[in-house]
């Protein structure tokens, strides 16, 4: 009842006129067309207009202390290989190699062992494997289990910004309000651990562009973190690593039961 009010409110506060309501009739008519199991349009709108994560920032409220959460986005996909402490993510060359590390504790300090993080993340290219039918499906995503203390470590190769699957009636929303599509460089994390709320979230670049104008309102200053330059005789280099640079995402969970990842479909 509240949504059709605010229907109301809006028609009128705008006074709407015919061809502006047979306009929105056509869009949301393109959008369902393009909608299927591996196109999801509708919840690029509902991320493009910060519904998704306006959703995200209701249902996620995390207690002072607890990691952030963000949207999950379209590509991911359940069931990444497990991979080995440290191990690459990268099946083939996709940008500079970094080396991401940190512990997953919960929200009393406890170290989390044997909590699962899976991750995936665009290359080079701005494409998530699940993007190019040519790639092999692995590329650039793996599930790593942390050790005894905690901590966790894999390779992964720098993002880059990219933009959103803009060729359809969204991407034509965007150019109509003079909106941009792109993310910033970002790595998707989810962290699931017995006892805890399973985390969605990203690690965003702190150095990329777009971090003040994420086209799906993604960005939450918590979870920015640097890509660190590491030559071999720096003192501060974590010790097991074999790269030239480093980011460091430490993860906090909060107590709770474990809530099933939405995955409604993708935008490939
Ligand atoms: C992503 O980060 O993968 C993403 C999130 C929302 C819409 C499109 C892409
Ligand atoms: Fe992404």
């Amino acid at each position: 009842m509240s949504l059709v009010d605010h229907l109301h409110d809006f028609v009128c506060a705008v006074q709407l006129t015919e061809a502006e309501w047979r306009a929105g009739i056509k869009i949301l008519t393109e959008i369902g067309r393009m909608s299927d199991e591996h196109r999801q349009e509708f919840i690029l709108l509902s991320d493009t207009l910060g519904a998704s994560m306006l959703v995200d920032a209701i249902q996620h409220r995390v207690s002072d202390g607890a990691t952030e959460s963000t949207v999950l986005g379209p590509f991911y996909v359940p069931g990444s290989p497990l991979r080995r402490y440290g191990e690459s993510i990268a099946v083939k060359p996709a940008g500079p190699a970094v080396w991401v590390y940190g512990t997953v504790h919960s929200l009393d300090g406890a170290p989390l062992a044997g909590a699962e993080i899976d991750v995936w993340q665009n290359g080079d290219d701005m494409l998530y494997a699940v993007q190019d039918q040519d790639c092999p499906p692995d590329h650039l995503r793996g599930r790593f289990v942390t050790r005894r203390d905690g901590s966790y470590a894999f390779t992964a190769v720098r993002p880059t910004p990219y933009p959103i699957p803009d060729d359809g009636p969204v991407g034509r929303m965007l150019r109509a309000t003079g909106r941009h599509p792109w993310r910033p460089a970002h790595i998707h994390m989810i962290a699931r651990a017995s006892g805890h709320r399973s985390l969605t979230t990203h690690i965003f670049d702190a150095d990329s562009d777009h971090l003040d104008s994420d086209t799906v309102f993604g960005v939450k200053p918590s979870l920015s973190r640097r890509v660190e330059t590491r030559v071999p005789d720096d003192p501060d280099r974590p010790s097991e690593i074999e790269v030239q640079a480093s980011l460091r995402a430490d993860l906090v969970l909060e107590p709770g039961s474990q809530r099933p990842i939405m995955d409604w479909g993708r935008t490939a």
